[in-house]
């Protein structure tokens, strides 16, 4: 079984991952990790506190001299601003300074300090804070050059910032794309978007917006239709949940199915000697009756504006409860593209153990053995 878990607080020490079910003999890039890392830290419209981390991996346990062993693999990201923070953040003593008592609407801060029985909102916000993503996001990256193994890789896009959106007319530039601060494939969409970024930020308010990310090289099948928690369709939704400010996710042409026929809506199945089963459209995203139907997965997740606004809202002080603004902790106007790369991450961790689930395998051997004897009888079908 392939599981991981997630340590840190945005100011502490540093983010924690560890993994377990990695196969062994799996060849680790530790510059891969990183580039993931700096992906999720670029983007227009982030805060300060990106232009202070410069986030790399140490990996501490289950790797050794590039390989991985099957042991648990200990993954850490030290934060840089926690030097900054250890007056506030210290393990023992008191802290310093006043606690922080403006919840912020659309945040984990009154929840939060409701079920934990916490004075201090930092206490909440610590780890609610998207920091925490960064984590994923070197789990990911190691999940990345897994799948590489068997052939599937990922790659996800930004469509939509705050109402700026890519269009069906607006070609997608998958050269411009790999230079966009954006992550976006259209240079004209792209300048629109940043300019919407900046007249959020002028104004003191914030921007969400749409990420698509795309599934290339899936085989069929994985994922079931046996059973609820067995549908690929839903882990996938559940993972991309469960990024911060995410609250939407679409597969195929996914809400846009409320709008068509059953005639239009469907993919249609054909069959060539040699070439097997195939498909001309791919409204389905890759999805069919829980498990991958071989075409690209395609999956859109949506992102709320940003809750700390510059400009900001009303709340309660949660010591007095008298009428005030919002606190204003440090923060991104739009992170869209820092949230695609998440998404992208998230995706590569549920196919990663989708995988895993339909291959298993101990080691890289056995476990790509059993994909090239899977693969051959599926060509044979
Ligand atoms: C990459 C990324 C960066 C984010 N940056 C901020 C931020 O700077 N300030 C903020 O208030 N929320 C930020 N958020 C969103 C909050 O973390 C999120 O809204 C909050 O934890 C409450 O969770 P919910 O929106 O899922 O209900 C970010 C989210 C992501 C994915």
């Amino acid at each position: 079984m392939f599981r991981f878990l997630t340590t840190g607080e945005s100011h502490g020490q540093c983010l924690t991952a560890i993994i377990e079910g990695l196969p062994a003999g799996l060849k680790v890039n530790v510059d891969k990790i990183n580039e993931e890392l700096a992906k999720r830290q670029q983007g227009y419209g982030r805060g300060g506190r990106m232009k202070i981390e410069t986030d790399r991996v140490d990996i501490v346990s289950g790797v050794r001299f590039g390989e991985t062993m099957g042991d648990p693999i200990t993954l850490r990201i030290q934060n840089k601003d926690w030097e900054n923070w250890t007056d506030r953040m210290s393990v023992s003593g008191m802290p310093a300074g006043a606690p922080v008592t403006a919840a912020r609407p659309g945040h984990a801060d009154l929840s939060g300090i409701l079920k934990y029985d916490r004075t201090d909102i930092r206490d909440i916000l610590e780890r609610a804070s998207a920091r925490e993503t960064a984590a994923r996001v070197a789990v990911g990256a190691l999940c990345k050059q897994f799948l590489e193994s068997c052939g599937i890789s990922l790659v996800a896009h930004v469509t939509n910032i705050g109402g700026v959106a890519m269009t069906d007319a607006d070609i997608q530039d998958w050269d411009h794309y790999r230079a966009s601060e954006m992550r976006c494939t259209n240079e004209a969409v792209e300048a629109r978007m940043k300019q919407a970024i900046d007249e959020a930020k002028q104004a003191g308010d914030t921007l969400g917006g749409v990420f698509e990310v795309i599934v290339r090289g899936s085989m069929v099948g994985l994922g079931s239709h046996t059973q609820w928690d067995r549908k690929l369709d839903a882990k996938i939704a559940a993972a991309m949940m469960s990024i911060q400010a995410i609250k939407g996710v679409e597969i195929g042409v996914g809400f846009e199915y409320g709008n068509l026929p059953g005639s239009q809506a469907h993919d249609e199945l054909f069959y060539e000697e040699g070439r097997g089963y195939y498909r001309t459209s791919n409204r389905a995203g890759g999805l069919e009756g829980g498990m991958t139907n071989g075409e690209d997965i395609i999956v859109k997740a949506v992102m709320k504006p940003i809750p700390t606004l510059m400009q900001p809202l009303s709340s309660v002080d949660v010591h007095t409860h008298e009428a005030v603004k919002a606190c204003r902790e440090r923060s991104d106007v739009c992170a869209v593209s820092a949230a695609s790369v998440v998404g992208e991450a998230m995706m590569a961790i549920v196919m990663t153990e989708a995988v895993l689930e339909k291959f298993g395998g101990d080691c890289m051997v056995d476990f790509l053995a059993a994909v090239r004897h899977y693969k051959d009888r599926i060509k044979q079908a």
